[in-house]
């Protein structure tokens, strides 16, 4: 969709800015949009240092308003699929989808943890993924939702992390025998997600982290 190479990914972000995210936000789900600027800096990384967007079946596990489904499609994704257990997030995220007339997104309705041995199976190219922290009483809910994208992705995957939790999944990748690579680190707004100006949530500093699973290293990705 974007042909000027020089100026995607801050026409990405006028677009991700344009889009509509949680009316009511779910507390207990996590639900928090990832931020423009995060989304179209993610996408460009990914697209321009690894080449993993451009022509890619991409995968969105919890996908809420679309946000990374989206800037996946707008930065030349062949096709993109957007998943989410909550259905008012999904008719957002359509919504989202018709307003930008992109043919090549789909949203699926689901608990993700429900995917493993689905058809879904290596579906994907890529897997990104914001995914549920784990801090509204789901412990370990990040991990098995990596888990999952690692199952339906074929080459890599993308996840964003609270970066204080990287030493724990490095022994996890270790286990799951795939490659990790640290890609940035940026302070997330938590409050700013919530539209709570008077809450006392603290930024946190996230991280994207790249998995690269052990059949793409043959083909040295
Ligand atoms: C942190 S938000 C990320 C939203 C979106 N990916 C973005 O980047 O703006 C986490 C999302 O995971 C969804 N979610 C939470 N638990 C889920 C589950 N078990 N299955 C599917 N989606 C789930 C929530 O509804 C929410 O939309």
């Amino acid at each position: 969709m974007l042909k000027s190479k020089k100026k995607k990914a801050q026409k990405l972000q006028e677009i991700l800015d344009s889009l509509d995210v949680y009316e009511t936000p779910n507390i207990a789900l996590e639900q928090y949009a990832t931020p423009p600027h995060l989304a179209a800096q993610w996408m460009n990384i990914m697209a321009e240092n690894t080449g993993e967007v451009e022509g890619k079946i991409i995968g969105d596990l919890g996908c809420g308003c679309g946000t990374l489904t989206i800037a996946a499609a707008v930065y030349g994704a062949e096709m993109c699929v957007g998943f989410d257990i909550d259905k008012s997030a999904l008719e957002i995220a359509q919504r989202n989808k018709e307003d930008l007339e992109l043919q090549n997104v789909d949203f699926v309705q689901c608990d993700v943890m429900d995917l493993n041995d689905s058809r879904w199976h290596k579906a994907f190219d890529t897997v990104v993924l914001n995914p549920p922290f784990g801090t509204k009483g789901n412990k370990g809910i990040d991990m098995m939702f990596l888990k999952t994208a690692l199952s339906l992705a074929r080459n890599s995957v993308y996840s964003l992390h609270k970066s204080s939790t990287i030493e724990h999944i490095k022994k996890k990748a270790k286990e799951w025998n795939v490659t990790i690579h640290p890609m940035y680190k940026m302070i997330f707004n938590l409050n700013k997600s919530y539209h709570r100006h008077k809450s006392n949530l603290r930024d946190i500093e996230v991280s994207v982290i790249r998995f690269i699973l052990p059949e793409a290293n043959k083909i040295n990705l």
